[in-house]
């Protein structure tokens, strides 16, 4: 079940040596998975994930944001990470991101009830603004992808979505592989074991940053186009 990667993972970034990621995949993965108990259900899954100390992230953030939704969910859509606003609130895609993600569902006329949302990573990486008080997002390493990755597959096991969606690159490359390219792949069905139907497609985030309104505006058609195509093979498979 848990991915053996026992290869040193090197995910360095030249230019900034605070970035080294030289921890061993496999110690890490191997240090959530003790805290995971078998044949856990979802909510004893959670309850375990809260108390996760698999890599550092867990010191600087206020809580584990584990996934939430149906728990049969016939979709699951997997983000990068708890952003600000779910960091304190406890709960995934809540903040400006969820808002306009809930906004995208209603448009393909998905219903929250059929969704669970998760994220790769359960923590909230973030470092302090220069100026001010504000917390600034930070990309999660390899290495603590790799270590949250036990609390993910217990998700996927128990949920058994049919259509599992990838937020972004950081989930798509995390579950599909460091070559998926969302730009070049969106919308399409991707063969994988990991659900009977997988899909990327952009993170929330990005439309926000969009440069301006008509870009946002085209951005946010095409998300609500990639979400109608699971709307699609969701009424194909389950009707
Ligand atoms: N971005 C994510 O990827 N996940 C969240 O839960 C919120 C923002």
């Amino acid at each position: 079940m848990l991915p053996r990667t026992a290869r040193r993972v090197d995910a360095t970034s030249r230019k900034d040596p605070q970035e080294r990621d030289t921890v061993s995949a496999e110690s890490v993965t191997t240090r959530a998975a003790q805290g995971l108990p078998r044949n856990a259900s979802l909510s004893e899954v959670s309850r375990a994930a809260s108390a996760c100390r698999a890599c550092d992230l867990w010191k600087a953030a206020t809580q584990t944001v584990f996934g939430e939704g149906a728990k049969k969910a016939v979709i699951m859509l997997v983000g990068e990470q708890p952003g600000d606003q779910e960091d304190r609130v406890g709960r995934p895609f809540v903040g400006p991101a969820g808002r306009l993600l809930d906004q995208a569902l209603a448009e393909a006329e998905i219903e929250r009830s059929e969704v669970y949302v998760t994220n790769v990573v359960k923590h909230f990486k973030w470092s302090p603004a220069e100026r001010g008080k504000r917390r600034i997002h930070k990309k999660p390493r390899y290495s603590e992808i790799q270590a949250c990755r036990p609390w993910l597959d217990a998700e996927l096991e128990r949920v058994k979505p049919e259509v599992l969606v990838c937020l972004g690159a950081s989930a798509a490359q995390a579950l599909l592989g460091k070559d998926f390219r969302v730009s070049r792949q969106r919308g399409q069905l991707i063969e994988s074991s990991l659900a009977p139907h997988v899909i990327a497609t952009v993170h929330p985030s990005s439309i926000l940053r969009a440069r301006d309104d008509q870009s946002r505006h085209e951005q946010l058609n095409s998300f609500v186009q990639d979400l109608k195509q699971v709307a699609r093979v969701v009424k194909r498979s389950v009707h």
